[in-house]
């Protein structure tokens, strides 16, 4: 963007933070892919900002049967090779710990519980103790009751107790349900973190500041000036190496009541009277119960399910879904799922939000469009040269972070030619590129208390209960013609359909 811009200051940004206060961090699965991707690189990346507390320890739990100096080795093997042998390196291995036990073995717990207390002494923790629980969903309400047992949950005065859950927070509403009842018999809502990675980024975080710290925008945020709003996660990859989980879930429970919901929880909801986490989640839980339910007409005609066949991405040749491994050849789990969506409010009637998410598309992409309405009148249709243009404004997501708003502009030249140009901002440009995971501000908020960006149990069950009418007619309807996309595009083209009945259509996502 062609504008002077104030900044803070290297000094001004370097002071943004504080380090947490002392902890001890457990994590549960410390041998799993979770934990080697991004956990333990992005505990790293805070200790590298000085945002870890001196006083901390981590310490480590799975079945895997591993001395201390073996697991220390095993995590140096999760970070980048520059930073082994670091001063920071050094600092961080010196807090790991690790303790072999099973998920559903009280001794286990017993034994936790001493290494605890143990390392409240050594390393000063102060009793405040980080739950991680980076494992299967299967184990979530066996760990936090066992927990609950060994009294490791209660919060003594003076020091706290959290419980990081991972996604997916169940499988249908019931499941969802049954499962905040059952940690909800340990634990306080004010020490449950539900995460969804999505929210560390930070155009998700920015969403907030560009809607409530601008006065520019918030007064056209609405169904006067906006037409409607599309939200797409593309991502190129297929199943991995999950191909087994995935295909019990689809990418309609694996994606849309936790990551696209909240990002149409951000961008629809009224400004919160504060940044407290309890005054955010208030109004995005509210937008959520104002979406329309879906009734099965609705699921007919406002969702599109696709499951992707054999492609190719450039020279690339990909094998269908029903190819990759752990998949079963019949399965007629969906890999793309498109929804129409209306809000039942006053700043929202009449404005659809249309939502798209898929593996093995074109592009990896994540986006927020907010069309605006064509003007009432259009002063410039007689010029020889007018391209039809409405306002755009994009809030890019991944792969580049940044936003950019479309306005018509006159083409240089004697004769009155009207085009659209594009204002954009580039996150990297500005504040530089940051090899940031996404979980490093959750770990921290985690540290610090800090609930905002993690989901409270009725903005959790308010997903599942717009998911689940759509899961029940998809489940009573099969769908008929699977495979019915090609690796390598951009879907089924009932997802293009479902716009074009309205007369509207998915923006183009250049390469
Ligand atoms: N991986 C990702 O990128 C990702 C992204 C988003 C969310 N998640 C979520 O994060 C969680 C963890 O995923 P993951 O991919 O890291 O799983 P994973 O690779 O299977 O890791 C699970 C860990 O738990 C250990 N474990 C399993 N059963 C145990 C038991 N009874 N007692 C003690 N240890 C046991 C495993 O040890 P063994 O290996 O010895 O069995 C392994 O270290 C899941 O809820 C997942 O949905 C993962």
């Amino acid at each position: 963007m062609n504008t002077s811009t104030t900044l803070p200051s290297e000094n001004e940004q370097d002071q943004a933070g504080e380090a947490a206060g002392p902890c001890a961090m457990v994590i549960f699965g410390a041998a799993g892919d979770l934990t080697k991707r991004k956990l333990v690189p992005a505990l790293f990346n805070l200790v590298k900002a000085k945002l870890v507390p001196q006083e901390f320890a981590l310490l480590g739990v799975s079945a895997d049967d591993l001395s201390q100096e073996a697991f220390r080795a095993q995590v140096t093997g999760f970070l980048p090779a520059e930073d082994r042998g670091s001063e920071a390196w050094r600092w961080f291995i010196e807090r790991l710990h690790y303790e072999r036990g099973n998920f559903g073995d009280v001794t286990t717990y017993q034994e936790l519980a001493s290494r605890l207390a143990e390392l409240d002494r050594t390393q000063r923790t102060g009793g405040n103790y980080l739950f991680y629980l980076a494992t299967a969903p299967k184990f979530f309400a066996a760990i936090v009751q066992q927990l609950g047992a060994a009294n490791l949950s209660w919060q003594q005065a003076g020091s706290w107790r959290r419980v990081v859950i991972e996604k997916p927070f169940g499988q249908d509403l019931e499941s969802a349900r049954t499962l905040n009842r059952d940690i909800k018999r340990v634990l306080e809502e004010d020490q449950i973190y539900r995460i969804d990675h999505y929210l560390g980024k930070e155009t998700v975080q920015n969403i907030m500041v560009f809607r409530f710290d601008n006065a520019i925008f918030e007064p056209i945020w609405n169904r006067r000036y906006i037409d409607h709003v599309q939200i797409t996660n593309a991502e190129t990859v297929g199943v991995e190496t999950r191909g087994g989980y995935f295909d019990l879930a689809g990418s309609l429970r694996d994606m849309v009541p936790n990551h696209m919901m909240q990002l149409l929880s951000l961008t629809a909801m009224e400004s919160p009277v504060s940044f407290q986490a309890d005054a955010v989640r208030n109004e995005q839980a509210k937008v959520l119960r104002a979406v329309q339910p879906l009734d099965s007409e609705d699921v007919l005609t406002s969702t599109v399910r696709g499951q992707y066949g054999p492609g190719a991405l450039g020279k690339e040749s990909l094998a269908g879904y029903r190819q990759e491994p752990g998949v079963p050849p019949e399965s007629r789990t969906e890999t793309f799922v498109a929804l129409r969506l209306n809000i039942d409010n006053w700043r929202w009637a009449g404005v659809p939000f249309y939502l798209r998410t898929g593996k093995r598309l074109a592009r990896r992409h994540t986006e927020i469009i907010i069309q605006f309405k064509r003007t009432p009148f259009e002063l410039f249709r007689n010029a020889p040269f007018h391209k039809l243009h409405t306002n755009t404004l994009v809030i890019q997501i991944q792969p580049a972070e940044g936003i950019s708003l479309s306005f018509g502009a006159k083409i240089p030249g004697a004769l009155l030619r009207v085009g659209s140009v594009n204002m954009s901002f580039e996150y990297s440009r500005y504040f530089g590129t940051e090899a940031y995971t996404g979980y490093e501000v959750l770990l921290y908020d985690c540290m610090i208390g800090d609930a905002t960006l993690f989901q409270r149990t009725d903005m959790v069950e308010a997903g599942w209960s717009l998911v689940d009418p759509v899961l029940d007619v998809w489940k009573a309807v099969p769908p008929r013609r699977f495979p019915n996309y090609a690796a390598g595009t951009w879907g089924p083209k009932e997802a293009g359909e479902l716009l074009r009945r309205d007369e509207r259509e998915w923006r183009t996502i250049e390469p």
